[in-house]
């Protein structure tokens, strides 16, 4: 609803120029928001205030021609002027009313297609393949999920990359140990099952037999070489960990499949070109015997220039020089527009020396929009990085069958009745969803606290209060027998209640924007919870399936369809499956 007062106000500043009221040149930036308190309406802009001074007047003289000049529109029923020159504008309900059928009947709920669809390359999940994934990964695996899922449903074309660690010298140490594994007669993979211990066990022979050592750093040469029986060996190792994290992206309803999986290795014989590229760029220097790229931009302790090395002396090359081919490539071959990087924010300056380099080599243009979408660290009940009670890294797949565990117990307590087979369905859609719900919820910029007795619970904002407040809405369907028809008709917003529902209904296309824009899924979940809890009021004070009033029974059931679709498609968005009970 936004987007119909922006064009208003915009016909308004067109009118504005057209008298000389302000000159014609001025392309004003100003603010349409949903007030807080309703008295203050539906939408305010401080427009009069962006233009009082350009027009020479005082914000509320201003505010009371362009309230004067605003087009006739359904969409208005009064427009206020407040505070210093701030203008108020109460939503008509007809209107209102009218835009819930429109979604009502729109398979797409009411959410317009991007205007300018962009292809966006979205780097996310990458974890380093010698080990198993761990909690670290959670964030952006499912971040970057949601961000995939919300940009294709805008009409992007988003291309999913996985970046994965498959290269570098601790697969020599890797390859060494499953070479002896299958001399002592045993078959890696039944050791590779753990691939936490395998990883241990290797590390443990690297550092304490010298032949062992030996042997790797003979391999991790052979393997970069080429040589056939390395790279067969590599290729084993690397199917049995990949197999691995599907089992992850399976279970965490992750769309990342095989296909997109383009790590570290793949960029292995570019690695020179892009070298000599820089060199071309006359943006090499010679530090040290490493070849290095300085920027006046980027500045250590004591104002000391801050280099990005991308050969190192014996001529290995680095994470950067892997992730500088990466732009080449997905700004050449993949044609991306757009490329989001979800990743640690602890990554902040690798990425910004890459946008950097990247753009001053021509690897990426102006025009390319390369964007580090950094998350804080997911931190134990102690305050400190979250670890298990001995200390180590918390596998991911250990931390899934936790949460189904718990949030089971959860459920069958409160469904005694209910069969085995489907409390058990209902125990890891929970509890999944409830990782998942926990972590998308809260601003990724920052760290965010692990606690299962938070997420895991129906009260507050977590995922099993949002699924329960959508099988609530499902039932109202199942009770009324009216599964499965989108209904049509006329909506009526008589009650208060019923026209906040309403005019949050509407708002979904304008979050989702938002959502795309600025890479947070959790504008989307707190209006998921918004919405609920609106859903929620409605339904405890506007009788729906026992109302007596046939109109006003159809316009109720319409507002519970939208909420419902609406719900659905959201947590659809934030890769979270519903159930039709709990
Ligand atoms: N494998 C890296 C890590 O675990 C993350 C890679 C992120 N993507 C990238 N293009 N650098 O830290």
């Amino acid at each position: 609803m936004k987007a119909f007062l922006q064009t208003l106000l915009d016909q308004t500043i067109d009118l504005l120029k057209q008298d000389g009221t302000i000159p014609a040149d001025l392309q004003p930036r100003f603010q349409i928001d949903h007030p807080k308190d309703k008295a203050h309406g539906d939408l305010a802009t401080n427009l009069a205030m962006v233009l009082a001074k350009p027009a020479r007047t005082s914000p509320r003289l201003l505010a009371e021609n362009i309230i004067a000049r605003l087009p006739k529109s359904a969409l208005i029923r009064k427009a206020e002027i407040a505070g210093p020159g701030f203008i108020n504008v109460f939503l008509d309900p007809l209107w209102l009313a009218s835009q819930v059928e429109r979604s009502l009947a729109d398979p797409r709920l009411g959410v317009p297609l991007a205007e300018s669809p962009q292809r966006v390359v979205v780097d996310y999940s990458s974890p380093n393949l010698a080990k198993e994934m761990h909690v670290g990964h959670l964030r952006s695996t499912i971040i970057g999920d949601a961000m995939a899922r919300t940009l294709s449903f805008l009409g992007h074309q988003v291309v999913r990359q996985n970046h994965v660690g498959d290269w570098g010298t601790q697969f020599g140490m890797l390859l060494a140990h499953m070479e002896e594994v299958r001399q002592g007669g045993k078959s890696p993979k039944m050791q590779l099952s753990d691939l936490e211990g395998f990883y241990r066990q290797a590390k443990e022979r690297f550092d304490s037999s010298e032949p062992f050592a030996d042997r790797a750093r003979q391999l991790v040469v052979e393997l970069q070489s080429g040589d056939s029986y390395c790279r067969k060996l590599w290729q084993e190792f690397l199917e049995i960990s990949l197999s691995h994290c599907q089992q992850v992206y399976d279970r965490l309803n992750v769309l990342l499949e095989r296909d997109d999986v383009v790590g570290e290795s793949f960029y292995n014989d570019e690695l020179p070109q892009v070298v000599a590229d820089l060199e071309e760029a006359g943006l090499l220097t010679v530090d040290q015997e490493a070849k290095c790229v300085f920027l006046d931009e980027f500045k250590g302790q004591d104002d000391a220039p801050l280099p990005m090395i991308v050969q190192k002396k014996d001529g290995g090359y680095l994470y950067a020089t892997t992730d500088l081919a990466a732009i080449r490539y997905r700004k050449r071959v993949l044609n991306a527009e757009r490329i989001l990087y979800f990743v640690d924010v602890r990554q902040s300056l690798h990425f910004q020396q890459l946008f950097a380099v990247a753009r001053k080599a021509g690897f990426a243009t102006e025009a390319t929009s390369l964007e580090h979408m950094g998350f804080g660290t997911v931190m134990g009940e102690d305050g400190k990085p979250f670890k298990t009670r001995s200390g180590g890294t918390v596998k991911l797949a250990d931390l899934l069958d936790e949460a189904e565990q718990r949030a089971g117990q959860l459920v069958r307590a409160k469904n005694p009745e209910l069969p085995e087979e489907e409390l058990a369905k209902i125990g890891r859609v929970v509890g999944i969803a409830s990782v998942k719900y926990a972590d998308l919820s809260k601003n990724r910029s920052s760290d965010y606290l692990f606690s299962f007795d938070h997420m895991i619970s129906f009260e507050g904002d977590t995922a099993p209060y949002l699924l329960y407040a959508y099988t609530r809405v499902a039932s109202i369907f199942r009770k009324g027998g009216l599964d499965n028809q989108v209904l049509t008709g006329n909506v009526l917003l008589n009650e208060e209640v019923e026209f906040d529902l309403a005019g949050k209904l509407v708002q979904f296309g304008e979050v989702l924007g938002r959502v795309a824009e600025r890479g947070y899924p959790h504008y989307l979940c707190g209006y998921l919870y918004d919405l609920s809890g609106i859903f929620s009021s409605f339904y405890k004070n506007c009788p729906v399936l026992t109302c007596e009033d046939p109109a006003i029974r159809h316009s109720r059931l319409m507002l519970s369809q939208l909420t419902a679709k609406v719900l659905h498609q959201g947590l659809d968005l934030l890769g979270i499956e519903t159930l039709e009970r709990m």
